[in-house]
C-alpha cells in the first residue's frame, strides 16, 4: 500500500477519527439504550408536509428551477421568510444579509477558513461543540478557553496568541441549550463577550443551532441582536449568527444559514462557489414551502416531545444518580451534561457501560480542545422515550455508583 502520510498536506494530521467515534460504532447493537447521538428523533420529522412540497415542487412550474444551478447566495424565498424569522428574535437583517448553506457545519468550516491562518488563535468554550473543533481543526489553529465570567484580560490573550505564533480572530459559541452542556449563557455574559470581542477586534461566532428549542424559562436575545442594539445596525456588528433547519425540520436536507454584516457575506459566497456553487436547490425550495406552513406547529410538537423527556432525564437522574456527581439543568436543546467526582475516567465507563448495563453516552473529553476534563458525560434524551430514559438513567446510577464506591 501507498505511504500517502508526505503526500498528504500537513493540515491532514489533525483530523483523527476519535477513539470515542470508535466506541460508538458499538451501538449499533439493537439492545442498548442509546444517550449518545445527539441527533433528533426522526419519528419527530414532518413527514407528510415535505411529501406535499416536494410533489407541488415536481408538479408545478418550478419543476426545472428546482433541478437547476441556483444562485451562491442561496434560494430568495428561504432567505426572505428567514429574514422574518430573525426579526422575530432581534436581529434586524436584509435579505443580502442571509446566506444559505449546507447545515451549518459548513458554515464552521467556511469561517474556520476565513478567520484561521495556522497558528491564529480561536476562543472556544470548555467544552464544546466537538463538530467546530473538527471544522476549525483544517485550518491549523490554537485554542485558548473562551472564559464568559470575565476572568481573563484581553492583554491575557493576546500574549497567548501572541505566543503561540499569531492573533485571536474569533470566539465561537453556542450561548442556548449548547452542545454538549444544554446551558445557556446569560444576558450579562454575553454582553461580557461583546465588551472582550470590541477590546480584542476579532469575530464572534454564535452557534444558534439549537435557539429554537426552548422548552422554558426567559429567552435571552442572540448575541448578533445586543451588538445590533449596540451599534445600530447590522453592517456595523462583528457578530455572525449560524443557524439550521437540522433540529427544527430535517438534517438530511442539510439546509443551515449564516446571518452577517456584508464584507462577510461576500466573502462566503465566494468560497460557496469555490467549495459547492450552491446547496441543493430542491431541498431549499421545499424547506421554505415546509418553513412557511408548518413552522410555528412543527417546533411547538418537537418541544413537546423533548421537554417531556428532558423532565424525565431530570427525575431520573435526581432518583438513580450516587452523590458526587452533578448535571446540568437545561432549559432547552437535546443534553445534559454530567460531572462525576475527580479522576473517574468517562470513556473507560462507557467500555463497561455498553458491556455490562448496555447504556451508551458520550465520554465529555472529546468535547475539551486539551482533551481534558475525562470525568464528564454527555447525555441526549432526544431520540429515547420516558420509559426507556428511566430505565437507562437506572442502570447508569447503578453502574456509577459502583464505580463510586470501588474508587472511594
Ligand atoms: C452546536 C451545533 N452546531 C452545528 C451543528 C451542525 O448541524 P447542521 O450542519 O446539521 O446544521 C450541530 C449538530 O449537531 C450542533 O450541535
Amino acid at each position: 500500500m501507498l505511504d500517502w502520510e508526505h503526500i498528504f498536506a500537513t493540515r491532514s494530521t489533525r483530523m483523527r477519527a476519535s477513539e470515542i467515534r470508535e466506541l460508538l460504532k458499538l451501538l449499533e447493537q439493537p439492545d442498548i439504550i442509546s444517550f449518545a447521538g445527539g441527533i433528533p428523533d426522526p419519528a419527530l420529522f414532518p413527514h407528510e408536509a415535505f411529501q406535499e412540497a416536494y410533489a407541488s415542487i415536481f408538479s408545478g412550474p418550478q419543476v426545472n428551477a428546482a433541478l437547476q444551478y441556483s444562485v451562491s447566495e442561496g434560494y430568495k424565498p428561504l432567505r426572505e421568510w428567514l429574514v422574518g424569522e430573525m426579526a422575530k428574535i432581534g436581529i434586524e437583517c436584509g435579505v443580502d444579509n442571509v446566506f444559505i448553506t449546507s447545515g451549518s457545519q459548513q458554515a464552521l468550516d467556511y469561517l474556520g477558513k476565513l478567520f484561521i491562518s495556522p497558528n491564529d488563535t480561536a476562543l472556544v468554550t470548555w467544552p464544546t461543540y466537538l463538530g467546530a473543533l473538527q471544522a476549525f481543526n483544517a485550518y491549523e489553529p490554537t485554542y485558548d478557553q473562551l472564559s464568559l465570567n470575565g476572568n481573563r484580560t484581553p492583554e491575557g490573550y493576546r500574549e497567548a496568541a501572541a505566543k503561540a505564533g499569531g492573533a485571536v480572530k474569533f470566539a465561537y459559541l453556542s450561548p442556548d441549550f449548547a452542545n454538549p452542556t444544554g446551558e445557556t449563557v446569560d444576558r450579562a455574559a454575553r454582553e461580557k463577550l461583546l465588551d472582550l470581542a470590541d477590546e480584542l477586534d476579532i469575530a464572534v461566532i454564535e452557534d444558534g443551532a439549537y435557539q429554537n428549542l426552548r422548552y422554558d424559562g426567559e429567552p435571552v436575545p442572540p448575541v448578533l441582536a445586543l451588538d445590533i442594539a449596540r451599534k445600530g445596525g447590522i453592517e456595523n456588528t462583528r457578530t455572525i449568527y449560524g443557524g439550521s433547519f437540522s433540529k427544527t425540520l430535517a438534517p438530511g436536507l442539510r439546509v443551515g444559514f449564516v446571518v452577517a454584516a456584508m464584507p462577510v457575506i461576500r466573502k462566503l459566497v465566494l468560497m460557496k462557489q469555490a467549495a459547492d456553487l450552491h446547496s441543493s436547490t430542491i431541498n431549499q425550495m421545499a424547506v421554505a414551502t415546509v418553513a412557511q406552513t408548518i413552522f410555528p406547529e412543527q417546533v411547538a410538537k418537537i418541544k413537546k416531545a423533548y421537554s417531556a423527556r428532558r423532565d424525565a432525564m431530570l427525575a431520573a437522574l435526581a432518583k438513580y444518580m450516587p452523590a458526587g456527581a452533578s448535571w446540568t439543568k437545561p432549559e432547552g436543546g437535546m443534553f445534559v451534561w454530567v460531572r462525576l467526582p475527580e479522576g473517574m475516567d468517562g470513556a473507560e465507563l462507557l467500555a463497561h457501560s455498553i458491556q455490562t448495563e448496555k447504556v451508551a453516552f458520550v465520554p465529555g473529553r472529546a468535547f475539551y480542545a486539551d482533551g481534558s476534563n475525562n470525568n464528564t458525560l454527555r447525555l441526549s434524551f432526544s431520540c429515547a422515550n420516558e420509559a426507556m430514559i428511566e430505565e437507562g438513567i437506572q442502570r447508569l446510577g447503578r453502574l456509577i455508583g459502583q464505580a463510586v464506591a470501588e474508587a472511594a
